[in-house]
């Protein structure tokens, strides 16, 4: 019993950012993402009779302590919806630099449970297969269903899971990430998330959500892209107030990140479109016009610090590779 699956990495336009139920995943507000077409997870999954303990390799590398541990959990919540006990050997590669704000907690565990229930023998809907994502990593749920997306927030698990609003061919936008740091980042969203609460902005900005998510919802029904880029801009702004102003604080900028904002706020002055977003960690992401890419590659490779730039379109959700018996 063995799958592969590949799943992208989905940039949030409206951010999930602290929960309601901080072991089952379930956030304290609706979120709306975009799926990457350039930065994906592989995942394959072998639940092997011979095996003594589950094998977990990410990138190459054995897993070792928290990293290990989270994967075997998930695999233990597919072994308990398949009935079985059996131990799998998994081995996962990120086409992109792991922790360090491209979402690889979301490609990666969107892989992993479409890998996992194929070789588990299950039969999931989308809507299950998204549930089951969310319990391995929040963001994760978004990478299941196709092109853009909205994850609900709800009362109980069953009724909070992703589904898609558009498909990727809906509108010609991309998502270029600019690289300013590969190194991994000192706090991980998890903590991230659990402190979130800590801040005396975070009533607030949970309050203001319904309001912003009909918004970007609105903006993307019309495809109306000043619109949707100045709400990405404002959410992401309110995400990281909030961050900063938590205890401990979190500040995942650095000068580059700065830089970056300050730039794209100038270059719309001078009369160019673009809008950044920035999840927990400082590399930048610049929503654009399909048409606009290489200008905007162009003038961001003139700003000291970008190291490298990776241009997305919209993707499509998890996909699996191959399965056999
Ligand atoms: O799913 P997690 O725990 O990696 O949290 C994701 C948090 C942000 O990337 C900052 C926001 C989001 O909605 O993707």
């Amino acid at each position: 019993m063995k799958a592969k699956a590949k799943a992208p990495a989905n940039i949030a336009f409206i951010k999930y950012w602290g929960k309601k139920d901080q072991k089952l995943r379930i956030p304290m507000n609706s979120s709306i993402s975009m799926n990457l077409s350039a930065v994906f997870t592989i995942t394959s999954v072998e639940f092997d009779r011979r095996l003594k303990m589950d094998k977990v390799y990410l990138n190459g590398k054995k897993a070792l302590g928290k990293e290990r541990e989270r994967v075997v959990d998930h695999l233990d919540r597919v072994r308990e919806m398949a009935g079985m006990k059996l131990f799998a050997d998994m081995r996962s590669v990120n086409n992109f630099p792991k922790g360090s704000g491209i979402a690889s907690s979301a490609s990666g565990f969107a892989a992993l449970t479409l890998a996992a229930v194929r070789a588990a023998n299950l039969k999931l809907s989308t809507r299950q297969l998204s549930i089951l994502a969310r319990m391995g990593s929040g963001s994760a749920c978004r990478s299941i269903p196709d092109g853009f997306v909205e994850w609900k927030t709800a009362k109980t698990s069953n009724a909070s899971f992703a589904r898609s609003l558009f498909p990727p061919d809906y509108w010609d936008i991309c998502d270029l990430i600019v690289i300013v740091t590969r190194k991994k980042k000192k706090v991980s969203s998890t903590k991230g998330h659990a402190v979130a609460e800590s801040s005396p902005f975070y009533k607030t900005r949970i309050r203001g959500m319904k309001e912003k998510v009909e918004a970007i919802k609105k903006a993307l029904r019309n495809k109306d892209f000043n619109s949707l880029g100045q709400i990405i801009e404002e959410d992401a702004i309110n995400m990281h107030a909030v961050m900063m102003t938590s205890s401990p604080p979190l500040y995942y900028w650095t000068g580059a990140t700065m830089e970056i904002i300050q730039s794209v706020i100038r270059w719309r002055e001078e009369g160019f479109q673009s809008y950044f977003t920035i999840d927990a960690g400082p590399n930048v992401h610049i929503i654009c016009r399909g048409r606009d890419v290489d200008h905007l590659k162009h003038l961001l490779l003139k700003i000291h610090g970008v190291r490298d730039i990776i241009i997305n379109r919209p993707a499509k959700g998890a996909r699996l590779i191959s399965s056999r018996k």
